[in-house]
């Protein structure tokens, strides 16, 4: 006997993979249900160290099912779930926003009535469930580049990077109006909204949250940070969209998965929290970091890979700015970011350069291929 029983929904992509560390090495009173397609996104070896703890459990399923996830919620008695599941990539959403309409929209939708069936079919219903959305701040829309030069911010915290720049006044909070851009932002607003929906209409217990950018070990390289520090090592190009001045916030993914528990336990039913540290980064400031961060890594010349920096045509409606207030939840709930940037990076950048085989499998499908054999998982 458990004493909670969680559903954690895309926990073999970037961010889910750290949530489900976190949550089965913290709580072994908690069983932990890993709801996964495994999409390209996806890939149980990010879980390779945890895959035989007693309280950890796998499941291969799209969250589009509805009949699966109804069943696996009964069985497994689920009190709680933490909704990470999603296409994520914006480019991608660009090239193919249907998928993420599937996913991100009717999964999101399919999810909510499955547990609303099984929650109202219990003798306590809604007491002591959850419904936690993971959703991203770039549903709000894009800031205005006020201070291109970047000014002093109102605020810092530990995650902010030892520059520490904004670039504009205006900031994401909770009640910023939603103006989502690209498909993929689009997608992820129209699953907050439907979050919400089932809060008022049925009095479902739920959480949204919006963070910022994440970095950090596991992601995908495709990914700007991810795909620069592979191109940097071997030597390709690095295409910056446009002229590189666009500004995005970014957290280390660790701290993200600690906000993640915070507001999982702590955090009130029907709110929004903003997550983010206050890092404003121009997007070729941190092309040139990542730079000299590998090429001193890597025993190269000072410098030596600045030539790799290649402008190309700018994203189709690519967004100027993103830049998320998030003093709500550290005044509320205490979270606070633990790793300053450059840290953060130091740290990104060394686990790539020491994984470069987890790089090549997960582009390559090899992992997946290995997993699905030694799983007999159905493709
Ligand atoms: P990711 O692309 O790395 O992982 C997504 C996971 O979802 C993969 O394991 C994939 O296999 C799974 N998945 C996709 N479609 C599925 C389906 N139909 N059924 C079941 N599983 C499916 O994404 P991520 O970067 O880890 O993002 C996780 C969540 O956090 C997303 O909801 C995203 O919108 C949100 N978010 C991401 C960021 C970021 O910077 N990466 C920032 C804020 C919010
Ligand atoms: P990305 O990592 O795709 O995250 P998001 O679009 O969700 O913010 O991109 C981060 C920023 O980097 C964004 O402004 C687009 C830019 N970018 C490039 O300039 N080149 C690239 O190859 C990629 C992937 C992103």
């Amino acid at each position: 006997m458990y004493k909670r029983n969680i559903l954690i929904t895309g926990g073999a992509g970037f961010i889910g993979s750290h949530v489900v560390r976190l949550f089965v090495n913290k709580y072994p009173e908690y069983r932990i249900i890993n709801l996964d397609k495994l999409t390209y996104a996806g890939n149980l070896a990010n879980l390779r160290d945890i895959e035989d703890k007693p309280n950890y459990r796998f499941v291969k399923m799209d969250i589009c099912d509805f009949e699966g996830t109804l069943q696996l919620m009964r069985e497994e008695k689920i009190d709680g779930i933490i909704h990470l599941a999603a296409e994520s990539h914006v480019d991608r959403s660009i090239k193919d926003p249907f998928t993420f309409a599937r996913t991100n929209v009717m999964g999101t939708l399919t999810l909510l009535q499955s547990a609303k069936l099984y929650w109202e079919s219990c003798p306590e219903k809604y007491q002591g469930k959850l419904f936690y959305h993971i959703s991203t701040d770039e549903v709000y829309g894009a800031l205005e580049m006020t201070h291109p030069e970047g000014i002093e911010p109102p605020f810092s915290t530990r995650a902010s990077s030892s520059s520490h720049e904004a670039y504009g006044n205006e900031f994401f909070v909770e009640t910023t109006k939603y103006n989502p851009h690209s498909p993929y932002s689009a997608s992820k607003a129209s699953s907050d909204h439907f979050v919400r929906a089932y809060h008022d209409t049925y009095g479902m217990p739920v959480i949204v949250t919006n963070c910022s950018n994440n970095y950090g070990p596991y992601q995908f390289p495709e990914k700007l940070i991810p795909l620069f520090i592979h191109n940097i090592r071997q030597r390709k190009p690095l295409p910056v969209y446009g002229r590189g001045e666009n500004v995005r916030d970014w957290l280390y993914v660790e701290d993200h998965a600690r906000a993640i528990d915070t507001i999982f336990h702590r955090g009130r039913a029907a709110e929004t929290y903003n997550i983010g540290g206050f890092n404003e980064w121009k997007n070729i400031d941190i092309v040139k970091t990542l730079i000299r961060t590998a090429d001193r890594l890597l025993g190269r010349a000072e410098e030596e890979d600045m030539g790799l920096i290649t402008y190309v045509a700018d994203r189709l409606g690519h967004d100027m700015r993103y830049a998320i207030d998030s003093r709500k939840l550290q005044a509320e709930l205490g979270w606070e970011p633990s790793l300053q940037f450059e840290e953060g990076i130091e740290k990104t950048v060394r686990w790539y350069l020491d994984n470069e085989e987890w790089v090549d499998n997960v582009t390559s499908g090899d992992y997946q291929r290995y997993y699905e054999e030694m799983y007999h998982l159905q493709k």
